[in-house]
């Protein structure tokens, strides 16, 4: 007998499979089971007749109950109206584990909190697949937009020393006899190392911000890819942004466009995503936003309802440039022409998802890179290292991070961050 998978049953019409996996629901009448059926990798309904699977096989299945396991064998049949195109017809039922009590989340309404506390199981419902597929897909094609352009994938550490991005939310540790040490906020400080060395580089993992913010955009953990390219410009970066982000769009439509379909996701906003994005500078969006009747002045970083505002006036990713100098992070290099802003872009979503991207090019020159250390009252001793990358064949460089988790929420059209990511991180909650 051949062990198969859901995904596989279209390939199996009318052969006779095994299937390995857990019941998720069960509807009874009289003479037939429906059992509905899941194994990871799909979702599917098994008959269970009396009369073709047999006595005993259908007392096993009237034993049955939510997230029961089971090894299940029987004759796969085309079903036009089933999700899957098939259903299967069993014979044989082995009984793999039947729970003792009801199960937790059942058919109705639960509110977040409680399904936030069951996160462990609540992933084994239809809604998480579907999410976590895609989130599979997002970071695959990452992975391959890189691969293709032959970047270096480049792994930075998770103890820092020194703070890349902010010092107000940091999480700190002691360290033997360092004294205390930080979370990684970013790996940008380390991609400039290496893309120096390598060129063109990424990363991909976690990073931490110890935000007490609880809107339904951030997350205390959350995953970010970041690319760093030596001798890279301002607008050669906003052009691999770009790029990155049409290719991550088009290859989930093109590859896991079932499960956007599963999640009722707008299917025709995404396909208009495509290279090049608009680009407005912070002081042009300053005036949209009064003109909005926003109350806000120049020199101040936007919120999540400006984001909302400024991203409403495009139907693609929008990128802002040209921020105040003081309203972002130490290392972005000045204008030439306003010494006032910086060369940086944040690439902000469609339909209200805020900033998906933050990215600049970087000061390559050593004084004013020391001078903005003193600005922003930074240890000059912890960027010991990060000077001397610009005291030995120095070049301009630029580069971003994606935050992971808020371009699934995005595409998958999801309202709270929190289902972006297996396990959510938040400021309430570190179980499970
Ligand atoms: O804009 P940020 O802070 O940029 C950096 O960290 C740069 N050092 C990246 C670089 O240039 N290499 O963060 C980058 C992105 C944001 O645009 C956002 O998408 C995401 O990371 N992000 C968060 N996502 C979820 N929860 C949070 N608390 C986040 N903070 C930032
Ligand atoms: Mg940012």
């Amino acid at each position: 007998m051949i062990w198969t998978y859901v995904e596989q049953l279209k390939n199996h019409v009318g052969q006779r499979v095994e299937l390995r996996g857990w019941v998720w629901n069960i509807r009874s009448s009289g003479k037939i089971h429906f059992l509905q059926f899941r194994d990871g990798t799909g979702f599917v309904q098994i008959v269970v007749e009396k009369s073709t699977a047999g006595e005993d096989t259908f007392k096993k299945a009237s034993k049955l109950r939510m997230e029961s396991s089971i090894r299940v064998t029987g004759v796969v049949k085309k079903d036009e109206r089933s999700p899957s195109g098939v259903e299967v017809l069993a014979d044989s039922i082995e009984i793999v584990h039947i729970p003792q009590e009801p199960y937790p989340i059942s058919k109705k309404d639960h509110g977040i909190d409680f399904l936030m506390e069951y996160r462990h199981l609540w992933l084994r419902s239809r809604r998480q697949f579907h999410i976590l597929k895609i989130r599979d897909a997002v970071l695959f094609a990452i992975r391959e937009f890189y691969k293709n352009r032959n970047f270096v994938l480049v792994d930075t550490p998770i103890f820092t020393g020194s703070i890349g991005e902010n010092a107000g939310n940091l999480f700190e540790l002691d360290y033997f006899d360092y004294g205390k040490v930080y979370l990684a906020q970013t790996g940008q400080l380390y991609l400039e190392a290496a893309c120096m060395a390598l060129g063109k580089v990424y990363n991909l993992g976690p990073t931490f911000r110890a935000e007490k913010s609880k809107t339904r955009r951030h997350l205390i953990e959350f995953w970010m890819n970041e690319a760093e390219v030596a001798y890279y410009e301002h607008e050669d970066n906003l052009k691999l942004q770009e790029d990155l982000v049409s290719y991550i769009v088009n290859y989930v439509l093109k590859n896991a466009s079932e499960h956007l379909e599963a999640l009722d996701r707008d299917i025709e906003k995404l396909q208009k995503v495509s290279p090049p994005f608009e680009r407005i500078t912070y002081t042009e969006a300053v005036k949209l936003l009064e003109r909005k009747g926003h109350n806000i002045k120049w020199g101040e970083d936007f919120g999540a309802d400006e984001e909302t505002a400024i991203a409403s006036e495009f139907e693609k990713p929008v990128f802002v440039t040209h921020y105040p100098r003081k309203a972002k992070a130490f290392y972005m290099q000045p204008d030439p022409d306003n010494e006032e802003v910086v060369l940086c872009a944040d690439l902000l979503a469609p339909e209200g998802y805020g900033e998906i991207i933050g990215g600049s090019q970087r000061i390559h020159d050593h004084d004013i890179l020391v001078k903005r250390l003193e600005e922003f009252n930074l240890p000059r001793e912890s960027y010991r290292w990060y000077l001397e990358l610009r005291r030995w064949g120095s070049v301009p460089h630029s580069g971003f991070g994606l935050g992971i988790e808020r371009t699934i929420a995005w595409i998958c059209g999801l309202n709270h961050i929190r289902e972006a990511i297996p396990f959510a991180r938040t400021l309430y909650r570190i179980y499970p």
